[in-house]
């Protein structure tokens, strides 16, 4: 388990033992992919790593700019099933982490889920948000080409611009990080780790229900906090309420690439960074809830207002998600779990704190795009 200390065969490695692995140096190749260092002369030999096959590969290609799709809830489907939570039957156990947001699931296998459980799935992660299962072994060691199919299920999978892939799967974004490397998105000048964000919300159709999963993760810490952006929303006042459904936001991805252009996270841009204008309040296309739909990561300001009343604005709605921790959920990330949300609905940030361990932490996302953001406001004009 990862708490355990034990020697483990060599490429029979149990996936819980990863986390214990820190020794192997991990180096870039003239390809752009991560090797494992070979064993040199007078050491022992690196341990063989699991997942080795998953690690970042940061491919030269480059990107079109993406198209306009159709994307067509899945979770559409279960509002017709006699019972759409009737996937979580088998279940052993179903808790909810908090009132607002987050349920954890034990005793079922979501590698094994039917078109009609995927379908419920969907659904379930759009009222609660998050979705925490256990236990997910299976899941995990069944690959990328699983993966991918897996993610397409539930829409046209996105393909990162800037971040490291496994080799030949574009489409799964790593996060990754060890003793020597960290190919993430982080902030090295900044008193916390903490970035409030929904993923890529830059792209006109940004993701929709999304899966994430670690291979090797920190004995201790590496967590990562969700909250309800729904709630968010409703602790504000009607009039507040009303006055934000008026408003639509720019969305701007530059950041991330210049973060690349720079040299870190593997400096490859495959894909020119776009502005996007979404509306600050945005309605879930199955559910009909209203949610909050700014974050500190990717918001830039308010279309139409002053720069003062923008900045002022974002600051406050910023602070309010940030200071909500009755809105909030933390997963600690046991092995073998995976974790949906829908990020519409929700927004998240890593949790740094396991640097000094010089652990590896390194995680897969399987990224399916939304619909273009619906404004609550019928007939907010989102062209400008
Ligand atoms: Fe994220």
């Amino acid at each position: 388990m990862a708490g355990s200390s034990g020697a483990c065969a060599w490429r029979v490695l149990p996936a819980a033992c990863n986390a214990k692995h820190t020794k192997t140096v991990i180096v870039p190749s003239q390809s752009g992919t991560l090797k494992l260092q070979p064993a040199q002369e007078g050491k022992p030999a690196e341990e063989h790593y699991r997942y080795a096959h998953l690690l970042p590969h940061f491919s030269q290609d480059r990107y079109p700019p993406l198209t306009p799709y159709e994307h067509v809830d899945p979770g559409f489907r279960a509002l017709k099933h006699p019972n759409p939570r009737a996937f979580l039957d088998n279940a052993t156990s179903v808790v909810e982490l908090t009132p607002n947001l987050g349920t954890e699931v034990h005793g079922l296998n979501l590698a094994e889920f039917n078109n009609d459980q995927r379908d419920e799935l969907a659904l379930e992660v759009a009222r609660r948000g998050l979705m925490v299962f256990r236990d997910q072994q299976d899941f995990i060691d069944r690959g990328p080409e699983f993966y991918r199919e897996w993610g397409s299920y539930f829409g046209r999978l996105h393909i990162h611009p800037t971040s490291g892939h496994p080799q030949n799967y574009p489409e799964i974004h790593l996060v990754y990080r060890d003793a020597n490397t960290s190919f993430n998105f982080e902030i090295n000048d900044s008193i916390t780790s903490t970035v409030w964000h929904s993923d890529v919300s830059y792209e006109l159709q940004p993701p929709g229900l999304t899966t994430f999963f670690l291979l090797a993760q920190p004995t201790t810490g590496g967590d990562t906090l969700f909250t309800s952006q729904v709630s968010t929303l409703k602790k504000l006042s009607p009039q507040f309420v009303a006055f934000l459904r008026t408003l639509k936001a720019v969305h701007s991805g530059v950041e991330q690439a210049d973060f690349s252009r720079s040299g870190k996270r593997g400096g490859v841009v495959r894909r020119d960074p776009v502005e996007n204008i979404h509306p600050v309040v945005r309605r879930h296309p199955v559910t009909g809830e209203e949610a909050l739909y700014v974050n500190r990561q990717f918001t830039r300001r308010i279309v139409g207002l002053k720069r003062e009343e923008s900045e002022t604005l974002l600051t406050f709605l910023y602070s309010h998600i940030d200071k909500a921790g009755d809105l909030q959920a933390r997963v600690k990330w046991t092995p073998n779990t995976v974790v949906l949300w829908d990020n519409r609905v929700t927004a998240h940030s890593a949790i740094v704190d396991y640097g000094e361990s010089k652990e590896r932490r390194h995680g897969a996302r399987i990224t399916p795009q939304g619909e273009r953001p619906i404004p609550a406001l019928d007939g907010l004009d989102l062209s400008n």
